[in-house]
């Protein structure tokens, strides 16, 4: 399996901090950003990875990852010219997945579940992974028939369930030729949300539950707290190894 890291978009939401850098290059506690998902994904067994980044900033990234050795992955680059969604962003991958599967790991979403036994496992169709929430407005938020999710909706006015859909999905290798078919949104961007609910068409995607901590922190509030989270980690694991 092969691993993607989105770094592409504005980080609008997060402006100023992002007028000259991106986004997943801020420091989240003691390290960027951008060292969790490559943690996540290497953790999963997941060592060939791609960064799709806009190209003001690839530089950067290859200035502080290089070939990706220093934290047991083997990095390459790609460049997203225009914000034109994720979907979009993860088709630029495709000659680097070659009909492999792909884990998606979406860069401001930190997490620490240890997904290999999922990557292992997986076959073929997509799997998201959801959290508990106590709003899902922000979020994809996945809606319940039974245990089947029936579908997504995107940033709801009204959840229909108390879970958000995290940034981070396996897909297999059928997910370029949906993407090909995929309109944008109204708000012009091919939609990761209509692409899982493609799978769910299909009667083809699964789900999981993160059971660790997750955040995202492509907001103020998010990166705070984002940094609180890795924080109490840390000195959890500073005083375990009696340092
Ligand atoms: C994206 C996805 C959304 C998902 C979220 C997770 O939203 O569109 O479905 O729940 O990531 O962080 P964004 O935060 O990019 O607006």
């Amino acid at each position: 399996m092969k691993g993607v890291i989105l770094a592409g978009g504005k980080g609008t939401r997060l402006y100023p901090l992002t007028k000259a850098t991106n986004k997943i290059l801020l420091p989240v506690y003691n390290k960027p950003m951008v060292y969790y998902p490559i943690e996540t994904l290497v953790k999963a067994g997941v060592r060939d990875i791609i960064i799709v980044c806009a190209k003001e900033h690839a530089g950067n990234f290859i200035n502080l990852l290089g070939s990706g050795k220093g934290l047991g992955a083997k990095i390459e680059y790609t460049v997203q010219e225009e914000p034109k969604g994720i979907a979009h962003a993860l088709a630029l991958a495709e000659d680097f997945v070659d009909g492999d599967g792909v884990m998606l790991n979406l860069g401001d979403n930190i997490l620490f579940d240890d997904l290999s036994g999922y990557v292992r496992g997986f076959d073929d169709g997509a799997m998201v992974f959801l959290k508990r929430v106590r709003d899902g407005r922000n979020f994809g938020v996945p809606v319940f028939e039974g245990k089947r999710i029936v579908r997504i909706e995107e940033k709801p006015s009204n959840p229909k369930s108390s879970y958000a859909v995290t940034g981070l999905y396996i897909y297999d290798g059928s997910v370029f030729d949906k993407i090909r078919r995929m309109r944008p949104s109204k708000r012009g961007e091919l939609e990761i949300t209509d692409l899982n609910n493609m799978y769910i068409k299909e009667g083809r995607l699964n789900y999981g539950f993160l059971k660790g901590p997750w955040s995202d922190a492509g907001t103020f509030e998010g990166l705070f707290e984002t940094a609180r989270m890795v924080r109490e980690r840390y000195t959890k694991s500073i005083r375990r190894s009696g340092h």
